[in-house]
């Protein structure tokens, strides 16, 4: 059985809800390392910092943990529901760009995957955090499914939800995160090719699980 699990793809592919399922089944933990990178960005909006204000020491003091449950605390306060607003996605968006903040998260992320039987997943997982992974998978979707996805997504909780608006974002998010500079988003070379357009969320974890044997 393969005991760490790299899945990384742009935003909306079903990374979280996939990588969740397959934890859940293998007995793994689910490590979600853009809620680190969102953790950072609430922070930032909370006390009214720019990325260009931004310090390596004052990344060194902010304290980010998830839990077994994938809860996530910033300086020991639960910020799971508060780092989903689509201000925070475009802010984790921006933060993730700075070199600084990439080596502190990249860090803590190898440390939680130390232990084994873990699934991370995120941007960089394969090819910066965890290069040595037992299996990399990149999951896709066009960027009109991942849009529609993330829709149903906010209509179901009873957001408010424009179509067009969302499209916009993730199309942004994706240019932003494929072109950083630094650990942009990239399939690995070693990474299984995963295109979830056309199946289901158990049909692509099924999937995962196979190729995890
Ligand atoms: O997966 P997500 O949408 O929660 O991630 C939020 C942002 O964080 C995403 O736009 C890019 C950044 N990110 C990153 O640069 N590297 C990661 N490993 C995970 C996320």
């Amino acid at each position: 059985m393969k005991k760490i699990i790299a899945v990384d793809g742009p935003a909306g592919a079903g990374k979280s809800t996939v990588s969740k399922i397959c934890a859940a089944r293998l007995g793994y933990t689910y490590i979600d390392t853009g809620a680190m990178y969102r953790a950072v960005a609430l922070n930032n909006l909370e006390l009214g910092i720019g990325n260009e204000e931004l310090t390596e020491d004052f990344i060194k003091n902010i304290e980010i943990k998830l839990d077994e449950a994938a809860r996530v605390f910033l300086n020991g306060r639960e910020v799971t529901k508060e780092i989903r607003t689509p201000e925070v996605s475009r802010g984790a968006s921006d933060v993730a760009k700075l070199g600084f903040v990439r080596k502190k998260l990249t860090e803590l992320q190898r440390e939680m995957a130390r232990q084994g039987k873990v699934i991370m997943d995120g941007r960089d997982i394969g090819t910066q955090v965890l290069p040595n992974a037992d299996l990399k998978i990149f999951l896709t979707a066009t960027v009109e499914e991942r849009a529609r996805r993330r829709f149903e997504e906010l209509k179901a909780k009873n957001f408010p939800a424009d179509f067009a608006q969302i499209k916009k974002e993730i199309a942004l998010r994706d240019k932003q995160d494929s072109e950083r500079e630094i650990a942009p988003l990239a399939q690995a070379e070693d990474a299984i090719l995963l295109d979830s357009t056309d199946l289901t969320i158990e049909q692509v974890a099924e999937k995962i699980l196979e190729l995890a044997k």
